[in-house]
């Protein structure tokens, strides 16, 4: 990875860089273990610079455009001829070491300046090798296994010829309806910046210019995730405090860990569309954090600031969006299409395409494009679907896995068992198990439930029946899977959501299961037979039926590639289950949005017995609450200590609790720390997570496990809008849950 490449920078001149560089595009393929660009920032910037000034306006808008290939990743006959013509700043979908170099020698080596393209692609959790959605790493709470799964996806997506990957996305979901809570964190942003730092560190390692690397894209900035109804596009209304506390966190938090993108949402928030929103994109992004690498729009979005009725037409759009500081336009080709007429008339100054440009470009030599601008077919073979690469897709898929119930120790099965039906619509259904959002993964690569379970019990009769479709009214196959059912001795029922049935406008109005699903449990149950429920999803389901009468459910959401194998060995127990619910599972749709981290009103809910409750047909709490998950083991979480009793507000604390594993197997359990504030400037949610660690524990071991609390924990937005420590008395929770655990307390007081 670090070797020196022999046509890398050092001090060379920049002619003579440029004419090895040129040289190597015509006899050379980078190679995969080159070095980062050797390049100080203001010599990029000098270089950046003096391309700028050779530059025509049309070469210049031309870097500011993002246009499609083919969605199989093919190059168009249109894209040569703008790479050609020096006009295509980047692409999306187009894939692949060959594909990517066709259309890169033509841009290198036949275009005025001979700048290259910059591949761009949604690697959201795999490039090949899928790893499980993002709601499902999140589940796993476990950071390092993020970066673990980013840097994968970013060595494969790099062979492939892509550097830009739009990812990760870490908008805030409090609404299941909403079908691209699958692609985030979930509900809560201290979660949420963990999980967003670790994508991008893996995303990008220690230096995006690595050829092993892709930059990475924070997106949608912002609050889109807060989408009114959970109706995909819909208009956000969020409150200042609400946007600095809950949706921006985990977006600053990519920025602390140097991503190098942001992507503007569609969203109208508080009237403007994300990619005119002056407030979160000059005020905030530009202004307060400094933000200086490139913003592109999302698909489209530029143009749909017509439909939003902020722009009168296309070159009003343009204009407003580039003056907004978007400098990339993704799909629509308005800034191409007007720029040199809202120059002339003054609408857009040079100075605003200028910076646009030189952010694009910038990050070009930045990724040390300029040096190593092809992929190598013969690097790409050996990289797509590596076996390490398999392996770990097989071991965080299993981390991923929240254990909901499990009824007199159903779970794990007897690998002794003689037999076992396989049932349900996805227990052998190779393109499901990868998720909405898959890269290039393909079914052929994925390994299904009833796979996995056929490899781990070569000795055994696994009698499959499919029972019925995720949707649709038949329920023809019901016969067969009872009969599969009364022939075993264990059951297995896959059921859940369509990959399709998440993801991008795919939002749902109701939270149950599907077509005739609930029904084929129902039928199964009857039988008698021991079983177990597994879920595949890409949101929270209202499963009330199965949480009351199911002995065993285990949420595996989509586990990618090697989903089935991941799930075998959790059935079996070769895996212990250790995720933990990323986002509350509602009993109905009715209570949506509810979250843990919540107000109290001024009649709260469960405190006071006489305060009315929420809702007259439902209990107000949560079918299972965030954090929440089981495990095969038994832990005890015991002997919370504080390091003070009273702290200064630019003070910190520690806490820390003792965790042990009781039970007779190893397995992991994340303790995680909640604080409340009791009296402050403005109300506070009842708890708020501020720390988590997931530990891995043999029968009988012990571990302390510390967290620190510092001005950054303990800091909120107050009354003037400024994030301050106020003085007062904090709650501090330890537990396996955001709904149990061992209580304390200390004071923050001001000093005389
Ligand atoms: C999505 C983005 C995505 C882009 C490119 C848009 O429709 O909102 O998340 O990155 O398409 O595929």
């Amino acid at each position: 990875m670090t070797g020196e490449n022999h046509f890398s920078k050092n001090k060379r001149g920049f002619w003579t860089q440029w004419i090895l560089t040129l040289a190597c595009t015509v006899t050379c393929v980078a190679s995969p273990h080159a070095a980062p660009p050797n390049m100080s920032s203001a010599e990029i910037d000098q270089k950046v610079s003096s391309t700028l000034k050779r530059m025509t306006l049309e070469e210049k808008l031309g870097q500011l455009q993002q246009l499609c290939g083919a969605w199989d990743g093919d190059c168009l006959p249109e894209d040569f001829a703008l790479a050609r013509q020096g006009r295509l700043g980047s692409t999306i979908f187009i894939r692949g070491a060959k594909r990517t170099a066709e259309l890169q020698r033509v841009a290198v080596n036949e275009s005025r300046l001979h700048i290259p393209v910059l591949f761009a692609f949604d690697v959201i959790h795999g490039y090949r090798t899928i790893f499980p959605v993002p709601l499902g790493e999140a589940a796993s709470w476990d950071p390092r296994g993020a970066e673990r799964s980013t840097s994968i996806a970013a060595d494969e997506a790099s062979a492939a010829g892509i550097r830009w990957t739009f990812a990760p996305m870490v908008d805030i979901a409090r609404d299941p309806r909403w079908g691209r809570i699958v692609e985030g964190a979930g509900e809560d942003p201290f979660l949420g910046m963990a999980m967003a730092a670790a994508r991008v560190r893996g995303f990008q390692g220690t230096n995006y210019g690595l050829p092993d690397k892709v930059v990475a894209c924070a997106k949608h900035w912002v609050a889109y995730g807060a989408a009114e109804g959970g109706r995909d596009y819909n208009t956000a209304e969020v409150s200042e405090r609400t946007l600095r506390e809950i949706y921006f966190p985990p977006f600053k938090a990519a920025l602390d860990a140097g991503v190098g993108t942001f992507m503007s949402a569609f969203n109208d928030l508080d009237g403007l569309p994300g990619s005119v929103n002056s407030f979160t994109l000059s005020k905030v992004l530009r202004g307060e954090w400094h933000f200086d690498g490139v913003v592109v729009s999302d698909y489209n979005a530029v143009n749909e600031l017509i439909a939003h009725g902020v722009a009168a037409d296309g070159k009003d759009a343009a204009a407003q969006a580039l003056n907004a500081g978007v400098d990339m336009e993704m799909f629509s080709r308005l800034y191409n299409e007007n720029g040199a007429e809202l120059l002339k008339e003054k609408k857009v100054s040079r100075k605003t395409i200028d910076e646009a440009v030189r952010r694009v470009l910038r990050l070009k030599y930045q990724l040390g494009l300029f040096e190593h601008p092809y992929a190598d077919e013969a690097h790409e073979k050996a990289t797509l679907l590596n076996p390490a690469h398999l392996k770990a897709a097989r071991e965080l898929a299993a981390r991923s896995f929240v254990l909901l119930k499990n009824e007199r120790g159903t779970l794990p099965i007897s690998k002794d068992l003689k037999s076992i039906a396989v049932i349900g619509p996805l227990a052998d259904d190779p393109q499901n198990i990868l998720g909405p959002w898959c890269g290039d993964g393909r079914k052929e690569d994925s390994v299904t439930l009833l796979a996995g379970i056929r490899a781990k019990l070569p000795g055994a009769t696994v009698n499959y029946a499919k029972g019925c479709d995720v949707t649709g009214n038949s329920t023809e196959g019901f016969n067969e899977a009872e009969d599969a059912a009364r022939q075993s001795d264990f059951v297995i029922v896959a059921v859940g959501e369509t990959s399709s049935m998440s993801g991008e406008a795919a939002s749902r109005s109701s939270l149950d299961l599907p077509g005739r699903q609930l029904e084929l449990i129902q039928a199964i149950h009857a039988i008698g037979k021991p079983y177990a429920v597994v879920l595949m999803n890409g949101r929270p389901l209202s499963i009330n039926w199965l949480a009351t009468n199911s002995p065993a459910i285990l949420e595996t959401w989509f586990a990618g590639t090697q989903g089935g194998n991941a799930i075998a060995d959790t059935l079996f127990g070769d895996a212990n289950p250790g995720g933990k619910l990323p986002v509350t599972f509602p009993r109905s749709v009715g209570q949506v949005p509810i979250y843990y981290n919540h107000k109290n009103t001024g009649r709260p809910p469960g405190v006071d017995p006489k305060s009315p409750l929420p809702y007259l047909d439902i209990p107000w709490t949560p079918l299972y609450p965030f954090g929440y998950g089981l495990s095969y083991t038994s832990f005890a979480i015991s002997n919370l200590q504080l390091s003070a009793a009273h702290i200064r507000p630019d003070g910190s604390i520690t806490a820390s609790v003792e965790v042990k594993n009781t039970g007779d197997r190893a397995g992991d359990e994340v303790v995680q720390l909640y604080i409340h504030r009791l009296v402050a400037s403005v109300t506070r949610p009842v708890q708020e997570l501020k720390g988590f660690q997931r530990v891995s524990l043999q029968p009988g071991e012990s571990r302390r496990v510390e967290f620190l609390l510092g001005p950054r924990e303990l800091g909120f937005y107050d009354r003037a809008m400024r994030f301050a420590v106020e003085p007062g008395k904090i709650q501090i929770k330890v537990g396996a849950s955001s709904e149990d655990g061992l209580e304390s307390s200390f004071e923050i007081i001001k000093p005389r």
